[in-house]
């Protein structure tokens, strides 16, 4: 079972690499650890990703509204929110190959729970006790240092010229929601929000992780969606439910089967937050965190509030009570779904004796959602009208001409993508002013009227 999802595994990160989906990054010059880059079909999917969370979030709702804060900020922000004392994963040193490893994570190959939120000492105390279980994955050897504490924020030297930028360094973002605390008031005065309401955003996010494995899983630059939703403190439950249930249901609305998702609670909560939950997904590797819903409490308003002077209290007019927002919190990686979302769809298929790779994506986030062929290249009169069709098709629908190679090949090519259908102009259509449309998922044809194929891709992609 383990190899079989290994190779699943293998078999994605080869298929986004040849089908023009993901790249590691800086390849050419051997490249860069736990960085990757979104080819032509990687950054299509990305944006589906993005504008269906955005639809979901936004758009749906009367009381959210989005926002774009900047990646560099003032550094006094990670200093109030306790990253650049506390944001820190354990890590210790293969003393032979001197590799580098996540505490925890060796923990938890050999079944032994640790969480990355444990206090140095608490995390060493387990890993005394299972030392001589633990191998380095490396080199095989079972001598490593003790674990230390590593911060993750990423620092930079943007505006600081005077040559030693370590004593002030200033950060690419961790999370993006600081960016969202820090314009709370900006919001509220400006949006005609009243509590209560939510702030949107996604964007890209930086950490120093210390081990680069899993592919997309974990990354040293990624996007976050993150919506934090702020309430009346006694309202927190109610909020903190609402959010876990949608949240749930976005991923059921995505196709995502149920049995690929479970919830897992937080035991060891970080000092402020009153509750968390994860939604874990079921990768290849594992159940593993795909989203975390967070009830944060006043913590986070309430430390800019002290750090900036400035007064985050709400007036409820009706009541005349003041009060500082508690805040529930949903957020998730881009990364993160756009793997999931290709390992619920990647199936392997023999159809009429011919073996296909298909990506069953839903048809919202399919990258391409229809192909126009002509059904020979060297037909001027099929291709001109095949290309017509194109240009019209692809005023409302996301659509790729391809001419190239026999109609068959063309197909598994755009099952290997998820294009939900392929249309071709033949010799029959030249007379009958119809086009064949097949189906990825059923492999079915079916005669289409040219004049309808607006109204028949409205409704069937919707
Ligand atoms: N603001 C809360 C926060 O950032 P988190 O659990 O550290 O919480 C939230 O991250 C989500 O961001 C995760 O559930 C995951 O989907 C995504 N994420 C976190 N670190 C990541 C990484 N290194 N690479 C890819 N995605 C990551």
């Amino acid at each position: 079972m383990k190899k079989e999802k290994n190779d699943l595994m293998e078999k994605i990160i080869s298929l986004t690499k040849r089908r023009g989906f993901v790249f590691p990054s800086s390849e050419i010059y051997g490249g860069f650890a736990a960085v990757y880059d979104l080819g032509p079909y990687g950054v299509e999917l990305a944006n589906n990703i993005k504008k269906e969370w955005w639809r979901s979030m936004t758009q749906l709702r009367d009381n959210v509204v989005g926002l774009d804060s900047a990646i560099f900020m003032s550094p006094k922000i990670w200093e109030a929110s306790g990253h650049v004392k506390g944001f820190s994963d354990p890590l210790t040193e293969c003393r032979k190959c001197h590799t580098r490893l996540r505490l925890d994570t060796l923990l938890e190959e050999i079944d032994v729970l640790a969480d990355e939120k444990m206090s140095e000492e608490e995390i060493n105390k387990i890993f005394d006790a299972n030392r001589e279980k633990i191998k380095c994955p490396s080199c095989g050897a079972k001598d490593f240092t003790s674990g230390r504490s590593f911060n993750l924020l990423v620092q930079s030297n943007l505006g600081n010229f005077t040559g030693d930028w370590t004593k002030e360094p200033v950060y690419l973002r961790g999370e993006t929601c600081q960016g969202i605390y820090v314009n709370y008031k900006n919001v509220l005065d400006s949006a005609r929000v009243r509590i209560p309401f939510g702030i949107a955003q996604i964007g890209k996010a930086f950490r120093n992780e210390i081990t680069a494995r899993q592919f997309i899983f974990r990354t040293r630059e990624f996007e976050q969606m993150e919506m934090q939703y702020f309430i009346h403190p006694d309202k927190t439950k109610e909020a903190y439910n609402y959010w876990r249930e949608a949240r749930w249901q976005f991923y059921l609305d995505l196709g995502f089967k149920p049995e690929n998702l479970k919830w897992h609670q937080h035991e060891n909560l970080v000092f402020y937050a009153k509750e968390a939950y994860d939604i874990e997904y079921n990768f290849p590797f594992g159940f593993k965190e795909l989203e975390g819903i967070h009830a944060r409490g006043d913590y986070d308003l309430t430390q800019h509030a002290k750090s900036s002077g400035q007064n985050f209290e709400y007036l409820d007019t009706i009541s005349g009570e003041k009060f500082v927002p508690n805040i529930v919190e949903t957020s998730v990686g881009v990364g993160r779904t756009f793997l999931a979302a290709l390992c619920e769809a990647y199936r392997e298929e023999n159809i009429g004796g011919d073996e296909r790779i298909v990506l069953a994506l839903p048809p919202r986030l399919a990258p391409i959602k229809i192909a126009v062929f002509p059904l020979l290249k060297n037909k001027p009169d099929l291709v001109v009208r095949a290309e017509e069709i194109y240009h019209s098709l692809r005023q409302k629908f996301r659509c790729e001409f391809d001419d190239n190679g026999n109609i068959g090949k063309r197909y598994r090519r755009q099952d290997e993508i998820g294009t939900p259908f392929c249309l071709t102009f033949d010799f029959d259509s030249l007379d009958d002013a119809m086009v064949t449309v097949r189906e990825r998922d059923s492999a079915t044809q079916e005669r289409v009227k040219i004049s309808d194929l607006d109204n028949y891709f409205s409704s069937r992609l919707s």
